[in-house]
């Protein structure tokens, strides 16, 4: 294991990022599997699956899926999740780094040229996803501060600095009440890219 694949792996299992899935997000994976036309005959492998979001759900069409992630406890909770639900997945160790860092997945250009003459029909589009598990800005800090792993990551290397932490803290509410639509509604956006292998 590379030393930025290990650090990926222990920054992943910080927090509790099922519950961010189950909780906050779980909306996104059915949106995936149906964009997708998993069906009964079709084999499905998750990249960067998690514990499951999308990887579960697909499997509950039918399809024979394949769940790879780099972080093994998320795989533990995702095995565990479809055993507790009756639907079978296969789980499997796996680095994606070579396909690239994960934020540029949500520009086409870069996955028209990283796919390359592999695909055909690329379609781009943006969406939203309505969040509605936080009643307040400071409920949502405190819940990623707590849960998901890249934040709890950033506040263990701030933690003896409090002014870095209160500026962290102002932040991250702030980021939630900018995108309060009234009532701690918020929309997220995303880029759901979908392509044809040829
Ligand atoms: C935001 S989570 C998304 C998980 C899941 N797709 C979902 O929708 O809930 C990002 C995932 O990427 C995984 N990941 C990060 N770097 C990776 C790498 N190099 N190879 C494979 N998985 C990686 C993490 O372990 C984590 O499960």
């Amino acid at each position: 294991m590379t030393p930025t694949v290990r650090l990926m792996t222990t920054v992943w299992a910080l927090g509790d990022y099922p519950s961010v899935a189950g909780e906050v997000i779980p909306a996104l994976g059915p949106v995936l599997v149906e964009a997708c036309g998993a069906g009964p005959g079709m084999r499905v492998l998750d990249v960067a699956a998690g514990s499951g979001n999308a990887a579960i759900p697909a499997a509950f069409t039918g399809a024979e899926v394949t769940a790879s992630d780099v972080t093994p406890e998320l795989l533990d909770a995702g095995a565990k999740e479809a055993a507790r639900r009756g639907v079978r997945v296969r789980w499997e160790e796996g680095d994606a780094q070579a396909l690239q860092p994960p934020p540029l997945w949500g520009d086409p250009a870069h996955v028209t040229d990283l796919l390359g003459a592999g695909v055909t029909e690329i379609d781009a589009r943006r969406q939203t996803l309505r969040v509605n598990a936080f009643a307040t800005p400071e409920s949502f800090r405190d819940f990623f501060k707590a849960r998901y792993g890249p934040t709890v990551a950033t506040y263990r290397r701030i933690a003896g600095n409090p002014e870095r932490v209160a500026a962290l803290d102002r932040d991250l509410a702030g980021l939630a009440r900018s995108h309060d639509l009234g009532g701690g509604a918020m929309d997220w956006e995303y880029l759901l890219l979908t392509a044809t292998a040829r």
